[in-house]
């Protein structure tokens, strides 16, 4: 495992393990990523995100997503959607993608995450060689009429506030990788774009 920047406590001392990134590697036969998608609610980012992740199990790779709605259930449960908490909520994201990332696997996580500041920490703390930030562009207006969980109508009721494009903002990343727009491509297509971006940055 990396280190990535000192402990609050001088008494905390970093432990190094005798297994090193490259060994772990030589085993799963891949080099880790994070591959960082970010969009509105219902951009279709988890959807993609799975349809990627069987794809890319599919050819040989270990790989784990990381979901908005999920970690929310858990980790993230005493968060709630305010800028700070959503800052909060990206960075320990950030940790558990490196964490895994030291781990051996390719992570997938979807989330909003609206903010360049906080993605720009994503990137810092998973570091820049293994940060693959992917843009799920499908605009507002399909995002707004898929409604999936209805929660674009609430919010226009005021019913739930700070939400992402209509009380809270969102700014959309100046240099992805990739961007996809859901609702002008299919399911496959897209993930199937995806991984050809990743594979050659897998390859062991
Ligand atoms: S993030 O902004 O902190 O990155 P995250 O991806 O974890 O957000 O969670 C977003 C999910 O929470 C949305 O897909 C939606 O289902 C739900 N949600 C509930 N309230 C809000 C809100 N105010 N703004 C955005 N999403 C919300």
């Amino acid at each position: 495992m990396s280190q990535s920047k000192a402990a609050k406590h001088a008494s905390v001392v970093w432990q190094d393990g005798h297994v090193s990134l490259d060994d772990r590697a030589a085993l799963l036969g891949q080099r880790p990523a994070t591959v960082w998608l970010t969009g509105l609610s219902g951009a279709g980012k988890s959807t993609l995100a799975f349809a990627l992740e069987r794809h890319l199990t599919g050819k040989g790779h270990a790989c784990f997503v990381l979901d908005g709605d999920n970690v929310r259930h858990g980790l993230n449960r005493d968060l709630g959607f305010s800028a700070e908490h959503r800052t909060e909520n990206i960075r320990r994201i950030a940790e558990v993608a490196r964490l895994m990332n030291d781990a051996g696997l390719v992570v997938i996580s979807a989330f909003i995450s609206p903010y360049r500041a906080d993605r720009e920490m994503a990137r810092q703390v998973i570091g820049e060689d293994r940060f693959v930030e992917v843009y799920v562009a499908t605009p507002m207006e399909i995002c707004e009429q898929r409604d999936v969980k209805g929660l674009y109508q609430r919010a226009r009721s005021g019913e739930i506030a700070d939400f992402t494009g209509i009380s809270a903002p969102y700014e959309p990343p100046e240099n992805p990788a990739a961007t996809i727009d859901t609702s002008l491509i299919t399911l496959d297509v897209a993930s199937a774009q995806l991984a050809q971006i990743l594979m050659p940055r897998l390859r062991f």
